[in-house]
């Protein structure tokens, strides 16, 4: 019985989208100034683009923009797509259907902390050093070792919802339908209404808008900070 297409929320669609292409033009641009000016671990025979490195630093930069609402989506409405506070013994169950399902959860969280190591060393990188062929910069290991990271990740990432949902789920993130109760018009309704279903004394509020997911709020604390940190760094620290 071909299973039919989940519907995923268009606010999700959207931020995942631009960030999913942003990320990905970043990934392949990085790749070419990379194969322009260095090669050390492998090049491709690829004809020279003027200037790669401020194409890829457009791309990357708006990836940076993008990130902290699509973060911010991601650990709070899309939450039950991220690592959930059983998921770490839910590990533990090779094999088994929920075993998959937390695979894919973890992977979709490691998105977002590669994603921040990227643009982290990325901020720090200067566009001056490669075409003087200074490859020995820190910031620049750790970009390009921050590269392989997102590529493996990303990987990880379609592998894992192709194993849980099949080509449906993957189809999901893509479709264009929207259902009437999701149209943008009742976007803020929408929220009111969350907010004000929220407990008011504070304490339960806060363990509400916290779920006991511990290692989720930490990982979006770093996640946080990170975009902060790759947004001042740059101002403050320069080789
Ligand atoms: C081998 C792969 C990569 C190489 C060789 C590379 C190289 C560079 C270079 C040379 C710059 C400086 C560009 C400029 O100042 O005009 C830069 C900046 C940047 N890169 Fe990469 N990059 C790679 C992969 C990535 C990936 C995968 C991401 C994120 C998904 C990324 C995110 C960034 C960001 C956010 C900046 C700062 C842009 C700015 O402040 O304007 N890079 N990268
Ligand atoms: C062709 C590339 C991509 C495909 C096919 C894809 C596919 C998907 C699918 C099917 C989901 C929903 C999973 C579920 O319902 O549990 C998802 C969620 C997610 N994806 Fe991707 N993805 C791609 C690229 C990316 C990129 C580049 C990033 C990071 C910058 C990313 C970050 C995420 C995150 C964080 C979630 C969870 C969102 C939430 O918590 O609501 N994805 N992706």
């Amino acid at each position: 019985m071909p299973r039919s297409v989940p519907y995923q929320p268009l606010l999700l669609r959207m931020l995942h989208g631009v960030s999913g292409i942003l990320a990905i033009a970043a990934i392949i641009t990085g790749f070419l100034v990379y194969n322009t000016y260095d090669g050390r671990f492998g090049k491709i025979p690829f004809p020279q683009q003027g200037d790669i490195q401020g194409i890829h630093g457009t791309f990357a930069l708006f990836f940076l923009i993008v990130l902290p609402a699509f973060a911010l989506y991601s650990f709070h409405a899309g939450n039950k797509r991220l690592i959930q506070k059983n998921s770490w013994e839910q590990i533990s169950q090779v094999g088994q259907p929920i075993w998959w399902v937390s695979l894919q959860r973890l992977a979709n969280t490691l998105m977002l902390i590669a994603s921040v190591f990227s643009v982290i060393s990325g901020r720090m990188m200067k566009e001056e050093w490669l075409p003087a062929g200074e490859i020995h910069h820190i910031w620049y290991s750790l970009h390009i070792t921050a590269w392989a990271v997102i590529v493996c990740c990303l990987a990880i990432h379609i592998l894992m919802s192709t194993k849980v949902g099949g080509a449906p789920l993957l189809l999901s993130m893509f479709s264009w339908q929207v259902r009437p109760e999701d149209s943008p018009s009742n976007w803020v309704n929408r929220y009111r209404t969350w907010w004000s279903s929220l407990p008011t004394n504070f304490g339960e509020r806060a363990n509400q808008l916290l779920d006991n997911n511990l290692s989720l709020r930490i990982i979006e604390a770093f996640v946080f900070i990170g975009v902060i940190v790759a947004f001042l760094l740059p101002l403050f620290f320069s080789e």
